[in-house]
């Protein structure tokens, strides 16, 4: 814990350190950990290839550092303690001693069912521990884990399988969600019909329901590790193999598998997890996340396990059995640090202060919040009543892309302001830039998002598309890391991200690209075309509000919205289903033909006064039509 910083000054201290030398700053905290083969150099790089090297030629094994390094300090302190969906059924509790024996063994059945170094697995399962003993093993054998959420459809799930080429997928036969139920494994089954490169399925039992096992090619957790050794030998990885792929929407096509590597983000998930939720060795700390999703994998895995946390894994929802459920979880373990996204704190704020009334919430320290803007409504609810007003909240802003945590305050030492991420960490130097392509010097300045300087954690490459990478993110400013987001510094120097300054939407914190929710849109075959905006949602955030030209004969209106509702559920999944269909007679077009998305925004959100310029589309009296039909 030599890198810890305790205080407003020792923070601007550090800070000045790495970005005076960082190299150095970043080799000190690099030096905690345990390498197989210390780096050559700190740092290569360039931002035009883009080309990023840390800690290069250093050899490891990430789970070396979460697993023996642990083991003979630490190793009766619970890893990962489960809380089930239903609370009546008993959790489970992995000791740091028997996640190492846990994942050696299944380490050993990735190796028996032939997964060598570099080969990609797939995880689609439930929130389970077997999922994060499934990461681990994948990261031990050296294998590339890639996990998709669990509520992607199989068409989604398809995609990503092929796209990385897995071999293995690793999945459960059903998923307890609430009240419901959920198949898996039929999804899965589906996904696979369209796939050729996998020859492995392994499925974790937790629904009992009937599945059916392709003989050769399926097999049942319970039988594959059953009789298996929990000794093995992690294999040597270097600093920059890849350690996983997590797929996330950008503004265009399909999703893009965002690649991570070894060393770098090992540093790094640890560095942020400690400094930011200020960790002190023995505390217990519950992030709420999907592991389904980065917060999951830097800050439910990755992070908390190294430095040696308890991590608490929830498989529920927030309103099952009933909306008093995370605070009777964090009463049972006694949870000192919470980490969640404003969209549960926004629904459980509709519940009002009842269901937390019978609970104390007297061990909470720290309050995190994660994955869209915060309103400053909800942040004051979640400290009044959460937090009871004694526990600073850090707002943390970052990306699938920066691999942890950029811009937030440290617990208790960074002096905090409603719906601010306040400052950069150490090693992060941020720019703000002009749509020309200026800097924006000062504070008191709005703009878009960049960074100038390599950090560890950042994402390398986009599977099987660089150019893509570069395109995407080192192409709008010229020697810059491009976030995607909008960002005021205001007078104190303090950041405040304004969101998506693309077509992408966050909706309830997940990340969506217009264009995927058109194209799944226009897969149905009445749809002639679609245009997809997000408008401002009490719950979600944001919502997604699609206007579709479609040939209606033979049907009627709320017929066509149900099934083009249900194409995208099965084209995407549940998370992407439109908030509001618009069946429209024409789209506002410029005369080269393209949408005018700034009209159909101003009209969702409802500012129809204030529509902009108008003069440059082909058919204004379009615009009239939709406003007529608007759906409020
Ligand atoms: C948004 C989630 C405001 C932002 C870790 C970013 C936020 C996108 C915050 C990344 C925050 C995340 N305040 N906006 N504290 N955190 N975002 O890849 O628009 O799922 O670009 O990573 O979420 O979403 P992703």
């Amino acid at each position: 814990m030599s890198d810890r910083i305790h205080t407003l000054s020792g923070y601007f201290h550090e800070y000045q350190k790495s970005v005076a030398d960082p190299e150095n700053f970043w080799a000190r905290v690099a030096d905690s950990f345990h390498w197989k083969k210390r780096w050559d150099n700190v740092l290569d790089w360039n931002f035009e290839g883009p080309d990023v090297k840390w800690f290069v030629n250093g050899k490891l094994n990430i789970t070396e550092n979460i697993l023996e390094r642990h083991l003979f300090t630490i190793g009766d302190r619970p890893a990962i303690v489960w809380e089930p969906n239903d609370p009546t059924e008993e959790g489970r509790t992995l000791t740091y001693r028997q996640l190492h024996a846990e994942v050696c063994r299944f380490s050993n059945v990735l190796h028996e069912k032939g997964v060598q170094k570099g080969d990609k697995v797939i995880i689609y399962m439930p929130m389970v521990p077997e999922a994060a003993v499934a990461m681990l093993a994948c990261a031990r054998v050296g294998a590339i884990h890639s996990v998709v959420f669990a509520g992607f459809s199989s068409n989604a799930l398809a995609d990503r399988i092929n796209d990385c080429e897995a071999k293995v997928v690793l999945t459960s036969d059903g998923n307890f969600r609430g009240k419901k139920k959920i198949p898996v494994k039929g999804v899965v089954d589906e996904a696979l019909d369209n796939s050729s490169s996998v020859e492995t399925v392994i499925v974790y039992q937790r629904t009992e329901q009937e599945v059916t096992m392709k003989e050769g090619r399926d097999f049942w957790w319970h039988d594959v590790i059953s009789g298996v050794a929990t000794e093995h030998q992690a294999v040597e990885t270097d600093s920059e193999d890849t350690l996983f792929i997590l797929y996330t929407s950008g503004s265009t096509g399909k999703p893009k598998g965002v690649v991570h590597t070894c060393g770098g983000y090992m540093v790094y998930a640890k560095y942020t997890f400690e400094n930011v939720f200020q960790y002190n060795p023995g505390d217990v700390y519950w992030c709420t996340a999907d592991i389904g999703w980065i917060t999951g994998h830097s800050y439910i895995v990755y992070g908390p396990l190294l430095s040696g946390a308890t991590s608490i894994m929830f498989e529920g929802v927030p309103t099952f059995p009933d909306a008093g459920r995370f605070w009777a979880i964090v009463d049972k373990y006694k949870v000192n640090q919470f980490y969640t996204a404003p969209t549960a704190i926004r629904a459980l704020q509709a519940y009002g202060t009842e269901p937390i009334a019978p609970y104390s919430l007297d061990s909470l320290k720290v309050l995190g919040s994660v994955g869209e803007p915060i309103n400053e409504e909800a942040w004051h609810w979640y400290h009044t009543h959460i937090g009871k007003t004694k526990c600073p909240i850090v707002d943390t802003w970052w990306q699938t892309e920066t691999g942890g945590i950029m811009v937030s305050p440290l617990a208790g030492i960074t002096p905090t302001k409603p719906a601010y991420a306040t400052l950069p960490l150490p090693g992060i130097q941020l720019a703000i830039m002009d749509t020309e392509g200026k800097e924006l010097i000062g504070n008191s300045v709005e703009g878009n998002l960049c960074v100038k300087f390599p950090w560890p954690g950042m994402i390398r490459t986009t599977y099987g598309d660089h150019d893509r990478c570069k395109q995407t993110y080192f192409s709008a400013y010229k020697g810059m890391y491009f976030t995607g987001d909008g960002v005021k510094r205001d007078h104190d120097g303090y950041y405040r991200i304004l969101g998506r300054v693309d077509d992408v939407i966050n909706v309830s914190g997940h990340r969506m690209g217009t264009a995927e929710v058109e194209n799944a849109i226009n897969e149905h075959p009445l749809v002639v075309e679609s245009a997809v905006v997000g408008y401002p949602h009490q719950v979600k955030g944001q919502g997604i509000y699609a206007y579709v030209i479609c040939d209606m004969t033979n049907r009627t209106e709320q017929n066509l919205v149900n099934e083009i509702k249900d194409t995208v559920t099965k084209i995407i999944g549940p998370i992407a289903k439109p908030d509001k269909i618009q069946i429209v007679p024409g789209l506002p077009k410029t005369r080269s033909g393209k949408i005018m998305r700034r009209i159909l925004r101003k009209v969702a959100e409802g500012s129809m006064d204030n529509l902009g310029d108008t003069s440059t589309l082909l058919d204004p009296e379009v615009v009239d039509r939709i406003i007529e039909g608007r759906i409020e």
